[in-house]
C-alpha cells in the first residue's frame, strides 16, 4: 500500500516533490498546504485539495504522513506537531536549528511511534551509495579525510528580503542551504563531531549574510572534514574521503534539482585512478520513497536518528564559530 502524504510548503522545493512523489506507487499525495495566495492556483493544478495550513491538514484523517518543505525555523515546531498528531513525518533540511530542538522532534515521533526522516538526498545518489560502501567495507582502508565542495549560484536573483537569506532562517550564509548536505554525509562517514571552526564572508555577491563559507570539522576519532560551501559561484559538487589505502571521489554533473549523473574515481594504494560515470537518478524520489516503505512496514529508514542528531549538534556549533569567530565544541 502507498503512503498517504501531504505536502506541506509550496515554494521551490514543495513545488518540485509534489509532481515527483506523484510519480511513486508507494505514495499517494492526497493534500497540500501553504498559506499564501499563490498556492491555490498550484493546488488546482494539480487536482489536489488545499489546505491554509499545517493544522488543517494534520486533521485530514486520510493524511498519514507529512513532507514539510517550509522555511527552516518552522521545521521543529511542525515536526512536533505532526508527530502529535500521529502523522509520520519527512523534513527537509536542515532537521532543526539547534541541537535541543531536533532531540525535540525525534522525541516526539519516538513517543507516537512514527517514522522521522530528512531531505538529505545526497545519500540515496547512486555513486554515494557506491562511496560509501567501499569507505565503509574497508576496501580502502582506514578513512582519514574529507574534502568536499556543494557550490551554487541559485540565490543571487532572490529578493533581499527573502528568508532564505536572513541570519534568522539561514546563520553562516550557505550553510543550511547547501553546506549542511555535506555536513550530513561527513557525518555519515565519521559519526559524531568533536569542534569545529567556520569562517563565513559576504565576497562576491549581494548576499548580505555571507556567500562564502569554508569549515574545518574535526570528528571524535580525529579525522578531519573540510568543507566548502558558496553562494556566489556557478554550481558544482564534489565529495571525496581520503583513506589509507586509497580514495574516492564523487563529482556531481549538475544540480540535484535536475540531476545530470556523476562522475566517480576511485584510486587505490599500487594502483591507477579509475573513473565511472553514473547516469542520473531520482536521489530526491528514491529518499522519499525510503521514508514511505519505513512509514508502511517496509526496510527501516536508512539514516540512523544518533546521526540525524549529530548533524544538527555540528550545525549549531558551526553557527556559533562563524558568528564567534572561534573554534566551538560540540554539544554531544
Ligand atoms: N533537499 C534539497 O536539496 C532542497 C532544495 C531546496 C530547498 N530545500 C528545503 O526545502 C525547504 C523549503 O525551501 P524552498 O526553497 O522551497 O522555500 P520557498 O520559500 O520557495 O517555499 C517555502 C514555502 O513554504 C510556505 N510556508 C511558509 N510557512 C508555512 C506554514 N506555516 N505552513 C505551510 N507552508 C508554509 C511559503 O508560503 C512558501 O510557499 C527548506 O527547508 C529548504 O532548505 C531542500
Amino acid at each position: 500500500m502507498p503512503l498517504n502524504i501531504a505536502v506541506i510548503g509550496l515554494g521551490w522545493w514543495g513545488r518540485i516533490v509534489v509532481p515527483l512523489a506523484r510519480t511513486s506507487s508507494r505514495l499517494r499525495v492526497v493534500r497540500v498546504a501553504d498559506p499564501a495566495p499563490a498556492a491555490a492556483e498550484f493546488a488546482q493544478s494539480q487536482n489536489l485539495p488545499l489546505s491554509t495550513n499545517l493544522d488543517d491538514a494534520l486533521r485530514d484523517p486520510n493524511v498519514q504522513g507529512v513532507v514539510l518543505c517550509t522555511p527552516h525555523t518552522q521545521h521543529t515546531d511542525q515536526i512536533v506537531r505532526a508527530a502529535n498528531a500521529k502523522k509520520h513525518v519527512f523534513c527537509e533540511k536542515p532537521l532543526a536549528m539547534s541541537r535541543a530542538d531536533v532531540l525535540k522532534s525525534v522525541g516526539a515521533c519516538n513517543a507516537n511511534g512514527v517514522k522521522l526522516a530528512v531531505g538529505h538526498e545526497k545519500r540515496f545518489e547512486p555513486p554515494i551509495q557506491e562511496a560509501m560502501r567501499l569507505v565503509k567495507s574497508g576496501e580502502l582502508g582506514t578513512p582519514l579525510q574529507i574534502e568536499a565542495n556543494f557550490v551554487q549560484d541559485k540565490f543571487l536573483s532572490l529578493a533581499a528580503d527573502n528568508w532564505r537569506l536572513s541570519a534568522k532562517e539561514a546563520p553562516a550564509g550557505p550553510m543550511t542551504a547547501t553546506g549542511i548536505h555535506l555536513l550530513d554525509l561527513s557525518v555519515g562517514v565519521f559519526g559524531a563531531a568533536d569542534r569545529v571552526f567556520a569562517n563565513v564572508r559576504q565576497l562576491g555577491s549581494q548576499l548580505v549574510n555571507g556567500d562564502t563559507l569554508g569549515i574545518l570539522v574535526n570528528f571524535r576519532s580525529g579525522a578531519n572534514a573540510l568543507l566548502s560551501a558558496i553562494l556566489a559561484t556557478p554550481f558544482d559538487g564534489r565529495f571525496a574521503v581520503y583513506c589509507n589505502k586509497g580514495w574516492v571521489e564523487v563529482r556531481d554533473k549538475a544540480h540535484p534539482e535536475s540531476p545530470k549523473g556523476w562522475t566517480l574515481t576511485v584510486h587505490r594504494q599500487g594502483g591507477e585512478k579509475g573513473t565511472r560515470d553514473f547516469p542520473p537518478a531520482k536521489a530526491v524520489l528514491a529518499n522519499l520513497e525510503a521514508f514511505a516503505d519505513a512509514a508502511t512496514g517496509g526496510a527501516p529508514y536508512p539514516v540512523p536518528q544518533e546521526q540525524m542528531i549529530a548533524n544538527v549538534s555540528a550545525l549549531e556549533a558551526i553557527f556559533k564559530s562563524a558568528q564567534s569567530g572561534r573554534v566551538e565544541p560540540v554539544e554531544n
